[in-house]
Protein backbone atom coordinates (compact mmCIF):
# COMPACT_ATOMS: atom_id res chain seq x y z
CA UNK A 1 0.00 0.00 0.00
CA UNK A 2 1.27 3.41 -1.03
CA UNK A 3 2.70 5.45 2.01
CA UNK A 4 1.78 8.49 0.08
CA UNK A 5 -1.42 10.29 -1.21
CA UNK A 6 -1.53 9.48 -4.64
CA UNK A 7 -4.56 10.44 -7.44
CA UNK A 8 -3.81 8.10 -10.50
CA UNK A 9 -6.67 8.86 -13.50
CA UNK A 10 -6.96 5.61 -15.51
CA UNK A 11 -9.60 6.51 -18.16
CA UNK A 12 -11.73 9.07 -19.23
CA UNK A 13 -15.61 8.88 -21.00
CA UNK A 14 -16.24 12.13 -21.99
CA UNK A 15 -15.95 14.04 -19.20
CA UNK A 16 -16.27 11.61 -16.91
CA UNK A 17 -13.05 9.78 -15.26
CA UNK A 18 -11.95 6.73 -13.99
CA UNK A 19 -9.32 6.72 -10.92
CA UNK A 20 -8.02 5.78 -8.20
CA UNK A 21 -6.88 7.02 -4.79
CA UNK A 22 -3.87 5.37 -2.73
CA UNK A 23 -3.46 6.21 0.50
CA UNK A 24 -1.90 3.86 3.24
CA UNK A 25 -5.23 2.96 4.39
CA UNK A 26 -6.34 1.73 1.72
CA UNK A 27 -7.28 2.15 -2.38
CA UNK A 28 -10.17 4.61 -3.34
CA UNK A 29 -11.53 3.20 -6.40
CA UNK A 30 -13.59 6.52 -7.97
CA UNK A 31 -15.60 7.96 -8.92
CA UNK A 32 -16.78 6.88 -5.67
CA UNK A 33 -19.45 7.16 -3.27
CA UNK A 34 -18.71 7.74 0.40
CA UNK A 35 -21.03 6.04 2.77
CA UNK A 36 -21.91 8.98 5.99
CA UNK A 37 -21.11 7.67 9.32
CA UNK A 38 -21.84 11.17 10.97
CA UNK A 39 -21.42 9.90 14.41
CA UNK A 40 -19.06 7.07 14.28
CA UNK A 41 -21.62 4.78 12.70
CA UNK A 42 -23.49 4.32 9.38
CA UNK A 43 -26.40 4.31 10.69
CA UNK A 44 -28.92 1.17 10.96
CA UNK A 45 -25.21 -0.48 9.28
CA UNK A 46 -22.80 -3.27 10.34
CA UNK A 47 -19.48 -1.44 8.76
CA UNK A 48 -18.97 -5.12 7.76
CA UNK A 49 -22.02 -4.60 5.22
CA UNK A 50 -21.16 -1.34 4.28
CA UNK A 51 -17.14 -2.33 3.63
CA UNK A 52 -18.93 -5.96 1.76
CA UNK A 53 -21.73 -3.66 -0.35
CA UNK A 54 -18.43 -2.39 -1.84
CA UNK A 55 -17.33 1.41 -0.17
CA UNK A 56 -13.62 2.58 -0.45
CA UNK A 57 -13.85 4.83 2.62
CA UNK A 58 -16.72 6.60 5.16
CA UNK A 59 -17.16 10.48 5.96
CA UNK A 60 -17.30 11.20 9.42
CA UNK A 61 -18.34 14.81 11.28
CA UNK A 62 -16.15 16.83 12.74
CA UNK A 63 -18.84 18.56 14.48
CA UNK A 64 -20.25 15.56 15.96
CA UNK A 65 -17.72 13.92 16.75
CA UNK A 66 -16.41 17.02 18.65
CA UNK A 67 -19.00 17.41 20.99
CA UNK A 68 -19.47 13.80 21.63
CA UNK A 69 -17.69 11.81 22.49
CA UNK A 70 -14.96 14.52 22.14
CA UNK A 71 -11.20 14.72 19.58
CA UNK A 72 -9.27 14.16 22.59
CA UNK A 73 -11.31 11.23 24.24
CA UNK A 74 -11.45 9.57 20.32
CA UNK A 75 -7.51 10.31 20.54
CA UNK A 76 -6.91 8.92 23.58
CA UNK A 77 -9.09 5.54 22.63
CA UNK A 78 -7.07 5.03 19.63
CA UNK A 79 -8.38 7.35 16.67
CA UNK A 80 -11.64 7.07 14.79
CA UNK A 81 -10.61 3.71 13.07
CA UNK A 82 -9.43 1.94 15.93
CA UNK A 83 -12.94 2.82 17.85
CA UNK A 84 -15.37 2.36 15.05
CA UNK A 85 -13.79 -0.84 13.85
CA UNK A 86 -12.76 0.46 10.15
CA UNK A 87 -9.22 0.12 9.41
CA UNK A 88 -10.10 1.97 6.19
CA UNK A 89 -9.90 5.71 4.72
CA UNK A 90 -12.18 8.14 6.63
CA UNK A 91 -13.26 11.69 5.49
CA UNK A 92 -13.89 14.21 7.77
CA UNK A 93 -16.45 16.96 6.79
CA UNK A 94 -14.23 20.48 8.71
CA UNK A 95 -17.84 21.48 10.99
CA UNK A 96 -19.14 24.51 9.55
CA UNK A 97 -21.70 23.22 7.68
CA UNK A 98 -22.85 21.26 10.39
CA UNK A 99 -22.68 24.30 12.24
CA UNK A 100 -24.85 25.80 10.16
CA UNK A 101 -27.56 23.45 9.91
CA UNK A 102 -27.92 22.06 13.61
CA UNK A 103 -26.54 23.87 16.33
CA UNK A 104 -28.58 26.99 18.02
CA UNK A 105 -27.23 30.49 18.22
CA UNK A 106 -23.96 30.40 16.73
CA UNK A 107 -21.76 33.94 15.87
CA UNK A 108 -19.29 33.56 12.61
CA UNK A 109 -16.93 36.15 11.78
CA UNK A 110 -13.22 35.94 10.64
CA UNK A 111 -11.59 33.87 13.84
CA UNK A 112 -14.18 31.19 13.06
CA UNK A 113 -17.54 30.05 14.42
CA UNK A 114 -19.08 29.95 18.12
CA UNK A 115 -22.00 27.95 18.50
CA UNK A 116 -23.98 26.64 20.97
CA UNK A 117 -24.17 22.70 20.98
CA UNK A 118 -27.52 20.98 19.78
CA UNK A 119 -26.74 18.33 22.45
CA UNK A 120 -26.56 20.21 26.15
CA UNK A 121 -26.38 23.94 24.79
CA UNK A 122 -23.08 24.52 25.79
CA UNK A 123 -20.91 27.04 23.95
CA UNK A 124 -17.78 25.78 21.79
CA UNK A 125 -15.74 28.00 19.76
CA UNK A 126 -14.07 26.48 16.59
CA UNK A 127 -11.05 28.23 14.24
CA UNK A 128 -9.72 27.23 11.16
CA UNK A 129 -6.58 25.64 12.65
CA UNK A 130 -8.97 23.36 15.56
CA UNK A 131 -10.91 22.36 12.90
CA UNK A 132 -7.69 20.55 11.72
CA UNK A 133 -6.34 19.66 14.72
CA UNK A 134 -9.45 17.90 15.85
CA UNK A 135 -9.64 16.53 12.36
CA UNK A 136 -5.86 15.20 13.13
CA UNK A 137 -7.25 14.07 16.35
CA UNK A 138 -9.40 11.57 15.33
CA UNK A 139 -6.88 10.79 12.64
CA UNK A 140 -8.83 11.45 9.63
CA UNK A 141 -7.23 10.36 6.26
CA UNK A 142 -9.00 13.35 4.14
CA UNK A 143 -9.80 16.26 5.70
CA UNK A 144 -11.16 19.21 4.78
CA UNK A 145 -10.59 23.08 5.30
CA UNK A 146 -13.06 25.10 7.52
CA UNK A 147 -15.83 27.01 5.17
CA UNK A 148 -18.66 29.07 5.07
CA UNK A 149 -21.46 27.54 3.15
CA UNK A 150 -24.39 29.99 2.41
CA UNK A 151 -28.18 28.86 1.57
CA UNK A 152 -29.29 29.72 -1.34
CA UNK A 153 -31.30 31.64 -2.42
CA UNK A 154 -28.50 34.68 -0.79
CA UNK A 155 -27.30 38.34 -1.83
CA UNK A 156 -24.62 38.37 -4.45
CA UNK A 157 -22.59 40.08 -1.75
CA UNK A 158 -22.98 37.51 1.25
CA UNK A 159 -22.06 35.37 -1.04
CA UNK A 160 -19.14 36.87 -2.05
CA UNK A 161 -18.15 37.65 1.63
CA UNK A 162 -18.60 33.94 2.67
CA UNK A 163 -16.42 32.76 -0.13
CA UNK A 164 -13.73 35.26 0.38
CA UNK A 165 -13.62 33.81 3.64
CA UNK A 166 -13.50 30.77 2.91
CA UNK A 167 -10.53 31.07 0.93
CA UNK A 168 -8.57 33.12 3.74
CA UNK A 169 -9.26 29.93 5.79
CA UNK A 170 -8.30 27.46 3.32
CA UNK A 171 -4.99 29.29 3.91
CA UNK A 172 -5.04 28.90 7.19
CA UNK A 173 -6.43 24.83 7.58
CA UNK A 174 -3.23 24.45 4.98
CA UNK A 175 -0.32 25.79 7.42
CA UNK A 176 -2.04 24.23 10.17
CA UNK A 177 -1.99 21.21 8.17
CA UNK A 178 1.23 21.18 7.43
CA UNK A 179 3.01 18.28 5.30
CA UNK A 180 1.65 14.99 6.24
CA UNK A 181 2.15 12.94 3.35
CA UNK A 182 -0.15 9.84 3.84
CA UNK A 183 -2.99 12.10 4.10
CA UNK A 184 -4.37 15.06 2.33
CA UNK A 185 -6.19 18.25 2.87
CA UNK A 186 -8.99 19.44 0.43
CA UNK A 187 -10.10 23.03 -0.32
CA UNK A 188 -13.94 23.70 -0.96
CA UNK A 189 -15.54 26.01 -3.51
CA UNK A 190 -17.71 28.33 -2.55
CA UNK A 191 -19.49 30.68 -4.44
CA UNK A 192 -23.06 30.37 -4.72
CA UNK A 193 -25.04 30.47 -7.69
CA UNK A 194 -22.55 33.48 -9.20
CA UNK A 195 -20.40 32.08 -12.25
CA UNK A 196 -18.07 34.72 -11.68
CA UNK A 197 -17.67 34.00 -8.03
CA UNK A 198 -17.15 30.49 -8.22
CA UNK A 199 -14.21 31.13 -10.77
CA UNK A 200 -12.54 33.29 -8.26
CA UNK A 201 -13.03 30.56 -5.69
CA UNK A 202 -11.59 27.81 -7.75
CA UNK A 203 -8.95 29.76 -8.55
CA UNK A 204 -7.89 31.04 -5.46
CA UNK A 205 -7.78 27.58 -4.25
CA UNK A 206 -5.74 26.09 -7.14
CA UNK A 207 -2.96 28.54 -6.00
CA UNK A 208 -2.71 26.64 -2.79
CA UNK A 209 -1.72 23.59 -4.77
CA UNK A 210 -4.01 21.22 -2.13
CA UNK A 211 -4.32 17.25 -2.41
CA UNK A 212 -7.71 17.65 -3.84
CA UNK A 213 -10.75 19.75 -4.15
CA UNK A 214 -13.98 20.13 -3.20
CA UNK A 215 -17.37 21.35 -4.43
CA UNK A 216 -19.08 22.97 -2.06
CA UNK A 217 -22.46 25.25 -1.05
CA UNK A 218 -24.90 23.52 -3.64
CA UNK A 219 -27.62 21.24 -3.24
CA UNK A 220 -28.59 23.90 -0.99
CA UNK A 221 -31.85 24.59 -2.50
CA UNK A 222 -31.02 25.78 -6.12
CA UNK A 223 -32.79 23.83 -9.21
CA UNK A 224 -30.29 20.99 -10.36
CA UNK A 225 -29.97 22.97 -13.33
CA UNK A 226 -28.20 25.48 -11.74
CA UNK A 227 -26.40 23.33 -9.59
CA UNK A 228 -24.85 21.75 -13.03
CA UNK A 229 -23.93 24.86 -14.29
CA UNK A 230 -21.57 25.70 -11.37
CA UNK A 231 -20.05 22.51 -12.02
CA UNK A 232 -19.55 23.26 -15.84
CA UNK A 233 -17.88 26.56 -14.89
CA UNK A 234 -15.58 25.62 -11.49
CA UNK A 235 -13.93 22.07 -13.18
CA UNK A 236 -11.78 23.19 -16.10
CA UNK A 237 -10.94 25.67 -13.55
CA UNK A 238 -9.74 23.00 -11.04
CA UNK A 239 -6.25 20.66 -11.95
CA UNK A 240 -7.17 17.88 -14.18
CA UNK A 241 -4.45 15.73 -11.96
CA UNK A 242 -6.32 15.99 -8.63
CA UNK A 243 -9.67 14.18 -7.23
CA UNK A 244 -12.91 16.37 -7.11
CA UNK A 245 -15.65 15.84 -4.88
CA UNK A 246 -19.09 16.98 -5.08
CA UNK A 247 -20.36 17.78 -1.07
CA UNK A 248 -23.60 16.04 0.24
CA UNK A 249 -24.68 15.01 -3.67
CA UNK A 250 -27.29 13.55 -3.96
CA UNK A 251 -29.92 11.52 -6.04
CA UNK A 252 -28.77 9.00 -8.43
CA UNK A 253 -29.56 11.20 -11.66
CA UNK A 254 -27.19 13.79 -9.62
CA UNK A 255 -24.82 11.50 -9.81
CA UNK A 256 -24.66 10.40 -12.96
CA UNK A 257 -24.77 14.23 -14.37
CA UNK A 258 -22.19 15.04 -11.71
CA UNK A 259 -19.61 11.78 -12.67
CA UNK A 260 -20.54 13.20 -16.71
CA UNK A 261 -18.80 16.57 -15.70
CA UNK A 262 -15.86 15.35 -14.31
CA UNK A 263 -16.68 15.16 -10.47
CA UNK A 264 -14.77 11.89 -8.50
CA UNK A 265 -16.60 11.91 -4.97
CA UNK A 266 -19.64 11.78 -3.41
CA UNK A 267 -21.31 11.54 -0.22
CA UNK A 268 -24.95 12.09 0.87
CA UNK A 269 -27.37 10.62 3.66
CA UNK A 270 -30.08 9.70 1.51
CA UNK A 271 -29.47 5.92 0.83
CA UNK A 272 -28.90 5.52 4.75
CA UNK A 273 -32.19 8.49 5.90
CA UNK A 274 -34.33 7.15 3.35
CA UNK A 275 -33.88 3.59 3.93
CA UNK A 276 -34.66 4.75 7.81
CA UNK A 277 -38.08 6.22 6.31
CA UNK A 278 -38.95 2.87 4.17
CA UNK A 279 -37.55 4.32 0.82
CA UNK A 280 -35.88 1.35 -1.15
CA UNK A 281 -33.69 2.57 -4.16
CA UNK A 282 -33.86 0.10 -6.76
CA UNK A 283 -32.96 -0.02 -10.56
CA UNK A 284 -36.29 0.37 -11.49
CA UNK A 285 -36.68 3.96 -9.48
CA UNK A 286 -37.69 4.70 -5.76
CA UNK A 287 -40.09 2.09 -4.00
CA UNK A 288 -42.61 3.53 -1.18
CA UNK A 289 -42.85 0.43 0.69
CA UNK A 290 -44.84 1.40 3.29
CA UNK A 291 -47.72 2.00 0.74
CA UNK A 292 -50.61 -0.71 0.81
CA UNK A 293 -49.96 -2.75 -2.66
CA UNK A 294 -47.22 -3.93 -0.66
CA UNK A 295 -48.77 -5.27 1.74
CA UNK A 296 -49.21 -9.04 -0.18
CA UNK A 297 -46.79 -8.51 -2.45
CA UNK A 298 -44.05 -11.84 -1.79
CA UNK A 299 -41.63 -10.71 -4.48
CA UNK A 300 -38.64 -9.55 -3.31
CA UNK A 301 -37.41 -5.58 -4.06
CA UNK A 302 -35.41 -6.65 -6.59
CA UNK A 303 -34.32 -10.62 -7.82
CA UNK A 304 -31.39 -9.50 -9.27
CA UNK A 305 -29.64 -7.22 -7.19
CA UNK A 306 -26.20 -8.23 -5.29
CA UNK A 307 -28.13 -7.00 -1.85
CA UNK A 308 -29.12 -9.93 0.34
CA UNK A 309 -32.07 -7.20 1.69
CA UNK A 310 -33.44 -6.93 -1.99
CA UNK A 311 -32.69 -10.49 -3.15
CA UNK A 312 -34.29 -12.61 -0.29
CA UNK A 313 -36.61 -10.35 1.66
CA UNK A 314 -40.50 -10.27 0.43
CA UNK A 315 -41.82 -6.84 -0.01
CA UNK A 316 -45.03 -7.92 2.13
CA UNK A 317 -42.64 -8.32 5.18
CA UNK A 318 -40.13 -4.93 4.78
CA UNK A 319 -43.94 -3.35 4.32
CA UNK A 320 -44.73 -4.66 7.38
CA UNK A 321 -41.62 -4.43 9.50
CA UNK A 322 -41.28 -0.24 8.25
CA UNK A 323 -45.03 -0.26 9.39
CA UNK A 324 -44.54 -1.52 12.67
CA UNK A 325 -41.41 0.49 13.39
CA UNK A 326 -39.38 -2.26 13.71
CA UNK A 327 -35.77 -1.18 13.73
CA UNK A 328 -34.82 -4.62 11.26
CA UNK A 329 -36.60 -2.55 8.82
CA UNK A 330 -34.63 0.29 7.99
CA UNK A 331 -31.29 -1.86 8.58
CA UNK A 332 -32.42 -3.99 5.59
CA UNK A 333 -33.64 -0.78 3.39
CA UNK A 334 -30.68 1.08 4.43
CA UNK A 335 -28.38 -1.75 3.53
CA UNK A 336 -30.69 -2.41 0.64
CA UNK A 337 -30.30 1.74 -0.94
CA UNK A 338 -26.35 1.87 0.08
CA UNK A 339 -25.79 -1.72 -2.20
CA UNK A 340 -27.86 -0.12 -4.90
CA UNK A 341 -25.62 3.07 -4.75
CA UNK A 342 -22.40 1.23 -4.80
CA UNK A 343 -23.75 -1.15 -7.94
CA UNK A 344 -23.90 2.50 -9.39
CA UNK A 345 -21.41 3.80 -9.04
CA UNK A 346 -19.67 0.19 -9.94
CA UNK A 347 -21.77 0.31 -13.03
CA UNK A 348 -20.46 4.01 -13.53
CA UNK A 349 -16.54 2.86 -13.14
CA UNK A 350 -17.22 -0.47 -15.56
CA UNK A 351 -18.73 1.98 -18.27
CA UNK A 352 -15.97 4.89 -18.03
CA UNK A 353 -13.43 1.83 -18.26
CA UNK A 354 -14.94 0.75 -21.97
CA UNK A 355 -15.74 4.53 -23.34
CA UNK A 356 -19.44 3.84 -22.84
CA UNK A 357 -20.40 6.17 -20.04
CA UNK A 358 -23.20 8.34 -22.37
CA UNK A 359 -24.93 5.10 -22.46
CA UNK A 360 -24.98 3.96 -19.62
CA UNK A 361 -25.77 6.90 -18.16
CA UNK A 362 -29.05 6.90 -20.71
CA UNK A 363 -29.78 3.27 -19.79
CA UNK A 364 -29.95 3.56 -16.36
CA UNK A 365 -32.32 6.91 -16.42
CA UNK A 366 -34.51 5.27 -18.97
CA UNK A 367 -34.75 1.78 -16.69
CA UNK A 368 -35.30 4.84 -13.09
CA UNK A 369 -38.38 6.49 -15.53
CA UNK A 370 -39.96 2.98 -16.27
CA UNK A 371 -40.95 2.51 -12.94
CA UNK A 372 -41.27 -0.01 -10.31
CA UNK A 373 -43.10 -3.63 -11.91
N1 LIG B 1 -21.62 19.40 2.85
C1 LIG B 1 -22.47 19.74 1.86
N2 LIG B 1 -22.18 20.98 1.40
C2 LIG B 1 -21.11 21.42 2.10
C3 LIG B 1 -20.34 22.63 2.08
O1 LIG B 1 -20.58 23.56 1.32
N3 LIG B 1 -19.31 22.70 2.99
C4 LIG B 1 -19.02 21.70 3.85
N4 LIG B 1 -18.00 21.85 4.70
N5 LIG B 1 -19.72 20.56 3.89
C5 LIG B 1 -20.76 20.43 3.03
Amino acid sequence: MSENFTFTLKATSGKARLGEITMPRGTIRTPAFMPVGTVGSVKAMYLDQVREGGADIILGNTYHLMLRPGAERVARLGGLHELIRWPYPILTDSGGFQVMSLSGLRKLDEQGVTFKSHIDGSLHHMSPERSIEIQGLLDSDIQMQLDECVALPAEEKEIERAMEMSLRWAERCRVAFGEQPGKAMFGIVQGGDSQALRIRSAEGLKQLDLKGYAVGGLAVGEPQNVMLEMLDITLPVLPSEKPRYLMGVGTPDDILKSVARGIDMFDCVMPTRSGRHGLAFTRRGKVNIRNARHAEDMRPLDEESSCPAARDYSRAYLHHLVRSNEALGGMLLSWNNLSYYQDLMQGIRKAIAEDRFADFQAETLAAWEKGDI
